[in-house]
Protein backbone atom coordinates (compact mmCIF):
# COMPACT_ATOMS: atom_id res chain seq x y z
CA UNK A 1 0.00 0.00 0.00
CA UNK A 2 1.29 3.48 -1.17
CA UNK A 3 2.16 5.91 1.89
CA UNK A 4 -0.56 8.82 0.50
CA UNK A 5 -3.79 8.83 -0.66
CA UNK A 6 -4.53 11.71 -2.43
CA UNK A 7 -7.28 12.71 -4.04
CA UNK A 8 -7.21 13.88 -7.68
CA UNK A 9 -9.50 16.67 -8.57
CA UNK A 10 -8.70 18.15 -11.81
CA UNK A 11 -12.28 19.89 -12.32
CA UNK A 12 -12.61 21.94 -15.04
CA UNK A 13 -10.99 23.56 -18.49
CA UNK A 14 -7.34 24.60 -17.85
CA UNK A 15 -7.33 22.64 -14.16
CA UNK A 16 -6.85 19.37 -16.03
CA UNK A 17 -3.94 20.47 -17.77
CA UNK A 18 -1.84 22.00 -15.19
CA UNK A 19 -2.93 18.81 -12.98
CA UNK A 20 -0.70 16.85 -16.13
CA UNK A 21 1.63 19.18 -15.33
CA UNK A 22 1.69 18.19 -11.36
CA UNK A 23 1.65 14.71 -12.20
CA UNK A 24 4.50 15.11 -14.10
CA UNK A 25 6.80 16.31 -10.76
CA UNK A 26 5.25 14.30 -8.75
CA UNK A 27 6.53 10.85 -10.66
CA UNK A 28 10.06 12.31 -10.91
CA UNK A 29 9.80 12.92 -7.33
CA UNK A 30 8.71 9.02 -6.76
CA UNK A 31 6.31 10.70 -4.56
CA UNK A 32 4.66 7.03 -2.46
CA UNK A 33 1.13 7.93 -3.18
CA UNK A 34 -1.63 6.39 -4.61
CA UNK A 35 -3.71 9.52 -6.73
CA UNK A 36 -7.49 8.83 -6.82
CA UNK A 37 -9.20 10.90 -9.02
CA UNK A 38 -12.42 12.31 -8.08
CA UNK A 39 -15.43 14.04 -9.91
CA UNK A 40 -15.94 17.92 -9.39
CA UNK A 41 -17.01 20.70 -11.42
CA UNK A 42 -19.41 21.96 -14.11
CA UNK A 43 -20.19 18.51 -15.99
CA UNK A 44 -21.54 17.17 -12.36
CA UNK A 45 -23.47 20.39 -11.81
CA UNK A 46 -24.92 20.43 -15.53
CA UNK A 47 -25.77 16.14 -14.83
CA UNK A 48 -26.28 16.03 -11.43
CA UNK A 49 -27.05 19.83 -10.13
CA UNK A 50 -23.93 18.70 -7.83
CA UNK A 51 -20.87 19.98 -8.51
CA UNK A 52 -19.73 18.22 -6.03
CA UNK A 53 -21.38 15.09 -5.43
CA UNK A 54 -21.62 13.28 -2.30
CA UNK A 55 -18.78 10.37 -3.13
CA UNK A 56 -16.27 13.15 -4.00
CA UNK A 57 -16.39 13.94 -0.41
CA UNK A 58 -16.42 10.25 0.33
CA UNK A 59 -13.30 10.12 -1.17
CA UNK A 60 -11.81 13.51 -0.05
CA UNK A 61 -12.85 11.94 3.70
CA UNK A 62 -10.65 8.41 2.63
CA UNK A 63 -7.48 10.36 2.05
CA UNK A 64 -4.58 12.11 2.96
CA UNK A 65 -5.20 15.15 1.38
CA UNK A 66 -6.41 16.67 -2.05
CA UNK A 67 -4.79 18.01 -4.99
CA UNK A 68 -7.00 20.51 -6.53
CA UNK A 69 -7.53 21.73 -10.45
CA UNK A 70 -9.60 24.71 -11.10
CA UNK A 71 -13.37 25.19 -11.68
CA UNK A 72 -15.82 26.91 -13.59
CA UNK A 73 -18.39 29.30 -11.50
CA UNK A 74 -20.70 31.24 -12.83
CA UNK A 75 -23.53 33.45 -11.59
CA UNK A 76 -26.98 32.17 -10.33
CA UNK A 77 -29.57 32.39 -13.71
CA UNK A 78 -26.35 31.23 -16.07
CA UNK A 79 -25.65 28.23 -13.93
CA UNK A 80 -29.93 27.43 -14.33
CA UNK A 81 -29.43 27.69 -17.72
CA UNK A 82 -26.81 25.19 -18.67
CA UNK A 83 -28.63 22.20 -16.40
CA UNK A 84 -29.71 19.33 -18.63
CA UNK A 85 -33.60 20.12 -19.22
CA UNK A 86 -34.94 17.74 -17.12
CA UNK A 87 -32.94 19.36 -13.96
CA UNK A 88 -34.07 22.82 -14.53
CA UNK A 89 -36.64 24.97 -12.70
CA UNK A 90 -36.32 22.59 -9.73
CA UNK A 91 -35.11 25.34 -7.51
CA UNK A 92 -31.03 23.75 -8.16
CA UNK A 93 -29.10 26.72 -7.06
CA UNK A 94 -25.17 26.11 -7.83
CA UNK A 95 -22.48 26.99 -5.06
CA UNK A 96 -19.16 26.89 -5.71
CA UNK A 97 -17.51 23.81 -4.80
CA UNK A 98 -14.35 24.93 -3.44
CA UNK A 99 -16.00 27.08 -1.12
CA UNK A 100 -18.57 24.52 -0.17
CA UNK A 101 -15.21 22.11 0.18
CA UNK A 102 -13.45 24.75 2.43
CA UNK A 103 -16.54 24.71 4.82
CA UNK A 104 -17.44 20.77 4.83
CA UNK A 105 -14.04 19.76 5.56
CA UNK A 106 -13.78 22.97 7.89
CA UNK A 107 -10.75 24.07 6.00
CA UNK A 108 -9.90 26.96 7.91
CA UNK A 109 -7.14 28.56 6.83
CA UNK A 110 -6.35 29.56 2.88
CA UNK A 111 -2.35 30.10 2.84
CA UNK A 112 -1.60 32.07 -0.20
CA UNK A 113 2.36 32.55 -0.52
CA UNK A 114 3.49 35.17 -3.03
CA UNK A 115 6.75 35.28 -4.10
CA UNK A 116 8.96 36.59 -6.63
CA UNK A 117 11.31 34.28 -7.78
CA UNK A 118 14.24 35.45 -9.28
CA UNK A 119 14.10 36.18 -13.10
CA UNK A 120 10.37 36.18 -13.54
CA UNK A 121 9.81 38.86 -15.77
CA UNK A 122 6.20 39.23 -14.48
CA UNK A 123 7.89 40.15 -11.15
CA UNK A 124 6.46 44.16 -10.29
CA UNK A 125 9.45 44.44 -7.75
CA UNK A 126 12.29 41.82 -7.36
CA UNK A 127 12.37 40.69 -3.35
CA UNK A 128 8.63 40.38 -2.58
CA UNK A 129 7.64 37.70 -0.28
CA UNK A 130 4.85 38.17 0.51
CA UNK A 131 2.16 35.52 2.62
CA UNK A 132 -1.35 36.15 2.85
CA UNK A 133 -3.51 34.41 5.88
CA UNK A 134 -6.95 34.66 4.67
CA UNK A 135 -9.63 33.46 6.91
CA UNK A 136 -11.51 30.54 4.96
CA UNK A 137 -14.99 29.44 5.98
CA UNK A 138 -16.71 32.31 7.68
CA UNK A 139 -17.58 36.36 6.77
CA UNK A 140 -19.06 37.20 3.71
CA UNK A 141 -18.37 33.70 2.07
CA UNK A 142 -20.65 32.10 4.87
CA UNK A 143 -23.54 31.78 2.28
CA UNK A 144 -26.42 33.11 4.91
CA UNK A 145 -28.21 35.58 2.21
CA UNK A 146 -31.54 36.92 1.46
CA UNK A 147 -33.56 37.70 -1.57
CA UNK A 148 -36.16 38.80 -1.59
CA UNK A 149 -35.62 39.66 2.30
CA UNK A 150 -38.44 37.62 4.46
CA UNK A 151 -40.63 39.85 6.25
CA UNK A 152 -39.83 38.69 9.60
CA UNK A 153 -35.73 38.92 8.78
CA UNK A 154 -36.37 42.96 8.32
CA UNK A 155 -38.00 42.98 11.28
CA UNK A 156 -35.75 40.90 13.21
CA UNK A 157 -33.02 43.55 12.06
CA UNK A 158 -34.98 46.73 12.82
CA UNK A 159 -35.61 45.33 16.14
CA UNK A 160 -31.95 45.46 17.35
CA UNK A 161 -30.84 48.10 14.52
CA UNK A 162 -32.51 51.23 14.18
CA UNK A 163 -30.43 51.89 11.03
CA UNK A 164 -32.21 49.42 9.05
CA UNK A 165 -35.42 52.15 9.15
CA UNK A 166 -33.65 53.91 6.47
CA UNK A 167 -34.37 50.54 3.84
CA UNK A 168 -38.31 50.11 4.92
CA UNK A 169 -39.01 52.26 1.58
CA UNK A 170 -37.89 49.91 -0.71
CA UNK A 171 -39.79 46.49 -1.09
CA UNK A 172 -38.67 42.76 -0.36
CA UNK A 173 -37.85 41.85 -3.93
CA UNK A 174 -35.47 44.89 -4.15
CA UNK A 175 -33.43 44.04 -1.45
CA UNK A 176 -30.65 41.60 -1.33
CA UNK A 177 -28.83 41.07 2.41
CA UNK A 178 -25.74 39.01 2.30
CA UNK A 179 -24.43 38.62 6.00
CA UNK A 180 -21.14 38.67 6.94
CA UNK A 181 -20.68 36.02 10.07
CA UNK A 182 -17.46 36.33 11.72
CA UNK A 183 -16.56 34.52 14.84
CA UNK A 184 -13.90 34.83 17.77
CA UNK A 185 -12.97 31.25 16.94
CA UNK A 186 -12.73 31.76 13.37
CA UNK A 187 -10.33 35.26 14.08
CA UNK A 188 -7.85 33.38 16.89
CA UNK A 189 -7.23 30.64 14.55
CA UNK A 190 -6.16 32.77 11.64
CA UNK A 191 -4.39 35.10 13.45
CA UNK A 192 -2.74 32.39 15.48
CA UNK A 193 -1.39 30.70 11.72
CA UNK A 194 -0.39 33.72 10.81
CA UNK A 195 1.93 34.44 13.78
CA UNK A 196 2.99 30.71 14.13
CA UNK A 197 3.71 31.32 10.79
CA UNK A 198 5.98 34.59 11.06
CA UNK A 199 7.95 33.12 14.37
CA UNK A 200 8.76 29.49 12.15
CA UNK A 201 10.07 31.28 9.23
CA UNK A 202 11.58 34.49 11.34
CA UNK A 203 9.27 37.76 9.79
CA UNK A 204 9.66 40.55 12.60
CA UNK A 205 5.96 41.32 11.89
CA UNK A 206 2.06 40.16 11.10
CA UNK A 207 -0.05 42.72 9.56
CA UNK A 208 -3.75 42.22 10.26
CA UNK A 209 -5.65 44.04 7.02
CA UNK A 210 -9.52 44.80 8.09
CA UNK A 211 -11.56 48.09 7.99
CA UNK A 212 -12.61 48.42 11.68
CA UNK A 213 -13.34 52.55 11.60
CA UNK A 214 -16.56 51.34 9.68
CA UNK A 215 -17.20 47.94 9.84
CA UNK A 216 -16.87 48.08 13.58
CA UNK A 217 -18.46 44.83 14.75
CA UNK A 218 -16.86 41.85 12.61
CA UNK A 219 -13.15 43.84 10.87
CA UNK A 220 -13.51 44.87 14.54
CA UNK A 221 -13.29 41.70 15.91
CA UNK A 222 -10.37 40.41 13.80
CA UNK A 223 -8.19 43.15 15.01
CA UNK A 224 -9.38 42.79 17.92
CA UNK A 225 -8.77 39.21 18.22
CA UNK A 226 -5.36 40.16 16.48
CA UNK A 227 -4.54 42.54 19.65
CA UNK A 228 -4.90 40.00 21.87
CA UNK A 229 -2.99 36.96 19.97
CA UNK A 230 -0.20 39.27 19.46
CA UNK A 231 0.71 39.69 22.73
CA UNK A 232 1.59 35.88 22.72
CA UNK A 233 4.91 36.45 20.23
CA UNK A 234 6.07 39.84 22.07
CA UNK A 235 9.13 39.24 19.29
CA UNK A 236 6.97 39.89 16.18
CA UNK A 237 5.23 43.46 15.71
CA UNK A 238 1.44 43.55 15.08
CA UNK A 239 0.68 46.35 12.33
CA UNK A 240 -2.82 47.27 11.52
CA UNK A 241 -4.01 48.34 8.20
CA UNK A 242 -7.35 48.91 6.66
CA UNK A 243 -8.03 47.28 3.74
CA UNK A 244 -8.49 50.07 1.09
CA UNK A 245 -4.94 51.75 1.86
CA UNK A 246 -3.10 48.24 2.12
CA UNK A 247 -4.03 48.11 -1.80
CA UNK A 248 -2.11 51.28 -2.37
CA UNK A 249 0.90 50.69 0.38
CA UNK A 250 1.15 46.98 -1.29
CA UNK A 251 1.76 48.80 -4.71
CA UNK A 252 4.02 51.39 -3.38
CA UNK A 253 5.80 49.70 -1.24
CA UNK A 254 5.78 46.10 -1.33
CA UNK A 255 8.80 44.92 0.47
CA UNK A 256 7.87 46.55 3.41
CA UNK A 257 5.16 43.53 4.14
CA UNK A 258 5.91 39.92 4.85
CA UNK A 259 3.00 38.10 6.88
CA UNK A 260 -0.37 39.37 5.98
CA UNK A 261 -3.54 38.13 7.88
CA UNK A 262 -7.28 39.02 7.07
CA UNK A 263 -11.21 37.63 7.03
CA UNK A 264 -12.17 35.95 3.87
CA UNK A 265 -13.46 37.99 1.29
CA UNK A 266 -10.54 40.88 1.82
CA UNK A 267 -8.30 37.95 1.76
CA UNK A 268 -9.96 37.11 -1.19
CA UNK A 269 -9.20 40.55 -3.02
CA UNK A 270 -5.93 41.20 -1.41
CA UNK A 271 -4.25 38.15 -2.69
CA UNK A 272 -5.08 38.28 -6.09
CA UNK A 273 -3.23 41.61 -5.75
CA UNK A 274 -0.24 40.15 -4.24
CA UNK A 275 -0.63 37.33 -6.65
CA UNK A 276 -0.18 39.90 -9.35
CA UNK A 277 2.93 41.45 -7.58
CA UNK A 278 4.82 38.75 -8.26
CA UNK A 279 3.49 37.23 -12.06
CA UNK A 280 0.01 36.80 -11.85
CA UNK A 281 -2.60 34.40 -11.50
CA UNK A 282 -0.02 31.60 -13.02
CA UNK A 283 2.14 32.25 -9.73
CA UNK A 284 -0.59 32.13 -7.76
CA UNK A 285 -0.54 28.37 -5.50
CA UNK A 286 -2.81 28.29 -2.57
CA UNK A 287 -3.58 25.60 0.49
CA UNK A 288 -6.59 25.19 2.12
CA UNK A 289 -5.52 23.79 5.72
CA UNK A 290 -7.59 21.91 8.07
CA UNK A 291 -6.93 20.01 11.08
CA UNK A 292 -8.03 16.52 9.37
CA UNK A 293 -6.95 17.34 5.67
CA UNK A 294 -6.51 20.15 3.42
CA UNK A 295 -6.82 21.00 -0.04
CA UNK A 296 -4.03 22.26 -2.39
CA UNK A 297 -4.96 24.51 -5.67
CA UNK A 298 -3.83 27.16 -7.75
CA UNK A 299 -6.27 30.06 -7.59
CA UNK A 300 -6.31 30.56 -11.20
CA UNK A 301 -9.97 30.03 -12.67
CA UNK A 302 -10.67 27.23 -15.31
CA UNK A 303 -10.07 29.47 -18.60
CA UNK A 304 -12.64 27.54 -20.66
CA UNK A 305 -10.72 29.15 -23.77
CA UNK A 306 -7.73 27.35 -23.24
CA UNK A 307 -8.65 24.14 -21.96
CA UNK A 308 -6.73 20.93 -23.42
CA UNK A 309 -4.33 23.44 -25.03
CA UNK A 310 -1.64 23.19 -22.09
CA UNK A 311 -1.56 26.43 -22.98
CA UNK A 312 -1.50 27.89 -18.97
CA UNK A 313 1.75 28.68 -16.68
CA UNK A 314 1.69 25.66 -14.37
CA UNK A 315 4.01 27.44 -11.97
CA UNK A 316 0.72 28.08 -9.39
CA UNK A 317 -0.08 24.09 -9.40
CA UNK A 318 3.60 23.45 -9.23
CA UNK A 319 3.93 25.46 -6.05
CA UNK A 320 0.03 24.60 -4.63
CA UNK A 321 2.26 20.58 -5.07
CA UNK A 322 4.87 22.03 -2.86
CA UNK A 323 2.80 22.90 -0.72
CA UNK A 324 1.12 19.91 -0.66
CA UNK A 325 4.42 17.85 0.41
CA UNK A 326 5.26 20.43 3.29
CA UNK A 327 1.77 19.42 4.45
CA UNK A 328 2.26 16.16 4.13
CA UNK A 329 5.59 16.34 6.21
CA UNK A 330 7.56 15.49 2.97
CA UNK A 331 9.60 18.93 3.61
CA UNK A 332 12.45 17.59 1.52
CA UNK A 333 10.71 16.90 -1.21
CA UNK A 334 8.86 20.13 -0.82
CA UNK A 335 12.44 21.92 -1.05
CA UNK A 336 13.55 19.88 -3.94
CA UNK A 337 10.55 21.02 -6.12
CA UNK A 338 10.71 24.71 -5.17
CA UNK A 339 14.58 24.79 -5.91
CA UNK A 340 13.80 23.04 -8.89
CA UNK A 341 10.83 25.57 -10.09
CA UNK A 342 13.14 27.99 -9.11
CA UNK A 343 15.92 27.35 -11.06
CA UNK A 344 13.77 26.76 -14.20
CA UNK A 345 12.46 30.20 -13.56
CA UNK A 346 16.02 31.74 -12.93
CA UNK A 347 17.40 30.12 -16.65
CA UNK A 348 14.38 31.54 -18.62
CA UNK A 349 14.81 29.05 -21.41
CA UNK A 350 11.82 27.23 -20.58
CA UNK A 351 8.32 29.71 -20.08
CA UNK A 352 4.59 29.93 -21.10
CA UNK A 353 3.11 32.57 -22.99
CA UNK A 354 2.19 34.86 -20.33
CA UNK A 355 5.71 34.91 -19.10
CA UNK A 356 7.13 35.53 -22.74
CA UNK A 357 7.80 32.54 -24.31
CA UNK A 358 5.73 29.61 -26.34
CA UNK A 359 6.31 26.79 -23.96
CA UNK A 360 3.47 24.31 -22.98
CA UNK A 361 2.20 23.49 -19.57
CA UNK A 362 4.01 19.96 -20.08
CA UNK A 363 7.61 21.34 -20.69
CA UNK A 364 7.39 23.91 -18.32
CA UNK A 365 6.74 20.76 -15.64
CA UNK A 366 9.35 18.30 -17.92
CA UNK A 367 12.03 21.22 -17.29
CA UNK A 368 11.17 21.42 -13.78
CA UNK A 369 11.30 17.76 -13.51
CA UNK A 370 14.22 17.32 -15.11
CA UNK A 371 16.04 19.35 -12.39
CA UNK A 372 14.51 17.09 -9.19
C1 LIG B 1 -10.28 32.00 -4.87
C2 LIG B 1 -11.39 32.11 -5.86
C3 LIG B 1 -12.67 31.54 -5.23
C4 LIG B 1 -13.00 32.40 -4.04
C5 LIG B 1 -13.86 31.42 -6.19
C6 LIG B 1 -13.51 30.56 -7.38
C7 LIG B 1 -15.08 30.92 -5.52
O1 LIG B 1 -11.56 33.41 -6.28
O2 LIG B 1 -9.96 30.88 -4.43
O3 LIG B 1 -9.69 33.03 -4.53
O4 LIG B 1 -13.71 33.39 -4.17
O5 LIG B 1 -12.53 32.09 -2.97
MG1 LIG C 1 -10.06 34.72 -5.54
Amino acid sequence: MAKYKIAWLPGDGVGVDVMDAAKIVLDKLQLDAEYIPGDIGWEFWRTEANPLPDRTIDLIHNCDCALFGAITSKPKEEAENELIPELRGKGHIYASPIVRLRQEFDLRTNLRPCKAYTGNPLNYKDGIDIVVFRENTEDLYSGVEFFPLPDDVREAVMKHNKKMARFDKHPANEVAVSLRINTKTGCRNIVTDAFEYAKKFGYKSVTVVEKPNVIRETSGLMVRTAREVAKNYPDIQLWETNIDAMCMWLIKNPLDYGVLVTSNMFGDIISDLCAQLVGGLGFACSGNIGDDTAVFEPTHGSAPKYAGQHKVNPMAMLLSTKMMLDWLGETEMGERLEEAISSVIKEGKVRTYDMGGSNTSLEVAQAVAARL
